[in-house]
């Protein structure tokens, strides 16, 4: 029968009609930029992530560029930046003017690897550094990663585009980030009906200047205290995005539901599978914004064979795509992320599957 990698149009019951008659009403009013949805959204994801502001924009790139731009980073600027991420990330720090050192992965969580960081830090003396939460969870040395970076006064950006509802030691991981983005992608784990991103922080003058930055640097509609760019989430996004948090916890049961089930049937038949670190656990099993086996050279050609959707996310190293060639300064590390590609294949797994899927998928290691 074959089974998707992912399906995003298994909306709930009513969820539909209940967006058709948000669009309706908006287009009725013209009311397309700001208003009540996108400043209902921005104070809903404030309150679900435990941080004091949110400020919405076009994508998760931009999210970043505002991040980055927000902390002084600009031409020249030196910015450490993941061996192992999706290539908006590298390209956010070209786009701002800044050059980027990029820093291994760690070999047991997958995420930045902290010692080649603390080494980058130290050799290169940068002034920022990006950190990516990828898989669906963080780094175990999550706060080690924040407090070198505070002790030294590095600005430190988290890439949360895929750790949307994720909770370190129990709490939202976003809230105890200096200045923090995501990404509302369709297929994220909170996804839009289009592009769309934010940015959350508890610093109100970082918050003051990532507002002002998306919407052309305005201090007042023909004023223009900054050079920023266009950079609005529209406001059917918001509407769409205000309907989907209503039904995210269940999205997000689901989600985990399914992990569990897998983590437990793979286990048994003694498949590798990607566990997140401790601190991440203890509530679920993080987003499930992926699940991920270390098995890819031998079920890569039997998931095609029989239909299987799977996703190589990180399909290679920032150091080695062809468009890093002209900006990488250094890279800090032993290949790590190239390794790591090699190895890792994600399994279908998103809201709502069911478990004829399921049993589908695990036929594949069974065979
Ligand atoms: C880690 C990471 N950073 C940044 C982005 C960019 O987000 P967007 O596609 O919304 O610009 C993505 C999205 O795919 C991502 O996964």
């Amino acid at each position: 029968m074959g089974v998707p990698f992912i399906d995003i149009k298994r909306f709930e019951d009513g969820f539909l009609q209940e967006f058709e008659a948000k669009v309706a009403d908006l287009a009725k009013g013209a009311r397309f930029i700001g208003g009540e949805e996108v400043s209902g959204l921005e104070k809903s994801l404030s309150e679900y992530n435990g941080v004091s502001h949110t400020v919405s924009c076009a994508n998760g790139t931009d999210a970043i560029q505002l991040a980055l731009r927000a902390c002084g980073i600009g031409r020249g600027s030196k910015v450490l930046v993941p061996n192992s991420t999706f290539w908006a990330t590298y390209e956010a720090i070209i786009n701002v003017g800044a050059d980027p050192y990029i820093v291994d992965t760690n070999l047991t969580d997958l995420q930045m690897d902290f010692g080649f960081f603390e080494k980058a830090v130290e050799e290169v003396r940068p002034d920022a550094a990006i950190l990516v939460h990828l898989y669906g969870w963080g780094s175990a040395n999550l706060s080690k990663f924040r407090d070198l970076c505070k002790s030294k006064n590095i600005p430190l950006i988290e890439d949360g585009a895929q750790c949307f509802g994720v909770e370190y030691r129990k709490e939202p991981i976003y809230k105890d980030a200096l200045i923090s983005t995501t990404s509302f992608y369709p297929a994220k784990v909170l996804g839009a009906a289009g592009d769309g991103g934010a940015v959350f922080t508890n610093d109100p003058d970082l918050a003051d200047r990532v507002r002002k930055l998306a919407n052309h640097g305005r201090t007042s509609h023909y004023n223009h205290g900054l050079v920023g760019w266009n950079s609005r989430l529209d406001t059917i996004q918001a509407a769409f995005l205000n309907l989907s948090l209503k039904f995210f916890p269940e999205r997000l049961k689901s989600r985990r539901y399914w992990a569990g089930q897998y983590r437990e049937k793979l286990g048994n038949l003694g498949i590798n599978v990607i566990q997140p670190p401790n601190d991440f656990t203890e509530n679920g099993y993080c987003n499930v914004n992926l699940f991920s086996v270390e098995e890819r050279p031998s079920i890569e050609e039997k998931c095609k064979n029989a239909g299987i959707g799977f996703g190589i996310i990180y399909p290679g190293a920032m150091e080695d795509q062809e468009g890093a060639k002209p900006f990488t300064k250094s890279v800090f590390g032993e290949k790590n992320a190239r390794d790591i590609s090699k190895r890792v294949l994600s399994l279908p797994l998103f809201p709502y599957m069911t478990e004829e899927e399921f049993n589908e998928v695990l036929k594949v290691f069974q065979t």
